[in-house]
């Protein structure tokens, strides 16, 4: 069999193996075949040839066997005619895969999980799941937010409103696994180009269980969620939300008070028993301009002055916007600062000196200055912590009206000040060191669900550890080096994703 089958191969194409003889087979439930058309017979012959060196099985012919075609260049359209052409008896009992499967497979060395990202769907099979003429195909979206791309245009906030409502009700009731798949639903929406048409268009999507398919179909029906909207009106979350907005105040807190019969400010502040701590006295005697939006010209105000006071403890050093403005928007409840220096150790004191500079300056109205307790041989931490090790601070920092240069109209200077020649702001400085600023820089654009799900690729699908401080191999059992972000999405085997992007 042999024989033929190698006389065939010479005979009518020089340059393809028939047959696997000789690599040994370790995937037995996968049976790949390489669609040539496009891919061209060259690139096709050096790919099967790469795949059953690492042990796959590939068939030349498009035979019952085959499990997996993967598809490299087509229109789907295109892909799908010419699969119907091939009278198969059952195409649609294949994978029908793009090539990036089959390359993240190669470069894993064994199959990956399959993902929605991955496929190649009939054109025609969905325009029946879904008639609406305008609808497009939703049918690649990954249920990882690390590999979407989700700027600050959403056209679903008809229904993220509504989820995340509900999923922070579910927050204060300590439920947080259904949090959890409220945020994930919410933040696959977001990531959509367009708004949802139908109910039937959520069909195809990941992540979206039956409680949020409910919500949005009841959307669809009634043009709001009658869940969301008791939740807005009953007492005890509103308290929550109240208690919860000031600053040092977490659920816990607030849960306290609240069922201590406790609904407004003034009864709290009026109760004897109840001791604030420092941080929470803040968060009173501030309350009315910390609980006022940020705008991006006020943030861009304080970067100014806080490179001001950095440069002035340390020049070679620098300092870069992150979190919400970094990842463009226009607005945020604090701004957020990382400090770069160029040599280890150069850190070292540096915030302690920064935050004596703005009390000498008289704008320091707040600080919690947390000390470095980063030390490598304690990581990889197996459980993400809310709090990474580096040295940083929160603060609450005096803006004065006339720092603030770019601004739209005079109406925004008088709404946001007062009448005062100053506000309060929040501010978060972190101060790695340079060894550790690409993971730190990473950690602190977020979003928080962007960075959940960074954490859950790594350790689900590459077997890596990651965290604000290092990226971990469990196979090697090494620490892997990264001077960039683009670094460490390399690592881990992602396209590199915009901060722009990275609103999940
Ligand atoms: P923020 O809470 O400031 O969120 O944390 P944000 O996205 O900027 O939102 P707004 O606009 O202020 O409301 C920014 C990022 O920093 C991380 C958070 O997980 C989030 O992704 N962070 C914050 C840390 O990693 N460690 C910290 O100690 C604090
Ligand atoms: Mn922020």
């Amino acid at each position: 069999m042999f024989q033929t089958a190698f006389l065939t191969r010479k005979r009518r194409r020089p340059d393809i193996n028939f047959t696997q003889v000789h690599e040994e087979v370790k995937f037995r439930d996968v049976t790949l075949y390489l669609v040539e058309k496009r891919m061209g017979k060259s690139r096709r012959n050096f790919l099967t040839n790469l795949a059953r060196s690492k042990g796959f099985l590939v068939e030349n012919m498009l035979s019952g066997h085959v499990t997996h075609v993967v598809s490299e260049g087509n229109a789907p359209q295109e892909l799908w005619n010419w699969l119907e052409e091939q009278n198969l008896r059952e195409p649609h009992n294949k994978h029908v895969l793009n090539i990036s499967w089959f390359t993240e497979s190669m470069s894993a060395g064994e199959p990956v999980p399959l993902e929605m990202r991955h496929y190649i769907l009939n054109p025609a099979a969905e325009r029946k799941l879904c008639p609406s003429p305008s609808s497009k195909p939703m049918s690649t979206v990954s249920p990882y937010a690390c590999q979407r791309r989700t700027t600050i245009e959403n056209h679903n906030k008809v229904f993220t409103d509504a989820l995340e409502v509900i999923a922070e009700s579910s927050e204060f009731s300590g439920n947080q696994g259904s949090c959890l798949a409220f945020r994930r639903a919410a933040s696959v929406l977001k990531s959509l180009p367009v708004a949802l048409k139908c109910t039937e268009d959520t069909q195809h999507l990941p992540g979206l269980g039956e409680h949020s398919k409910a919500i949005i179909e009841e959307i669809f029906e009634c043009g709001a969620s009658l869940k969301a909207q008791e939740i807005l009106r009953d007492e005890r979350y509103r308290t929550m939300k109240l208690f919860s907005s000031v600053f040092g105040v977490g659920p816990k807190t607030a849960e306290s008070w609240y069922y201590r019969g406790l609904r407004t400010f003034e009864d709290v502040l009026t109760e004897p028993t109840i001791k604030l701590n420092r941080m929470q006295t803040a968060g009173f005697m501030f309350y009315e301009d910390i609980s006022k939006p940020v705008s991006r010209s006020e943030a861009y105000a304080l970067k100014t002055i806080v490179e001001e006071a950095v440069t002035c403890v340390n020049s070679s050093a620098s300092v870069n916007v992150i979190g919400g403005f970094r990842r463009g928007k226009e607005f945020g409840h604090d701004v957020d600062f990382i400090i770069r220096v160029p040599e280890p150790g150069q850190e070292d004191g540096l915030l302690s000196a920064v935050i004596d500079r703005f009390k000498s300056q008289n704008i320091l109205l707040y600080s919690d200055f947390q000390e470095s307790t980063f030390d490598l041989r304690r990581l990889p931490n197996r459980r993400f912590e809310a709090m990474d090790h580096f040295q940083k601070c929160f603060l609450i920092l005096k803006l004065k009206r006339d720092q603030v240069t770019d601004i739209r109209s005079i109406d925004e200077v008088r709404e946001r000040f007062q009448c005062r020649d100053w506000r309060a702001v929040r501010v978060d400085l972190v101060a790695p060191p340079i060894e550790r600023y690409a993971y730190a820089l990473l950690g602190w654009t977020g979003s928080t669900l962007f960075e959940r799900d960074l954490r859950r690729f790594a350790r689900l699908e590459r077997g890596k550890l990651l965290d604000n401080h290092v990226l971990y191999d469990k196979a090697t059992k090494t620490f892997l080096p990264a001077d960039t972000e683009e670094d460490i999405f390399a690592h881990l085997g992602l396209e590199y994703i915009e901060p722009l992007q990275r609103n999940a």
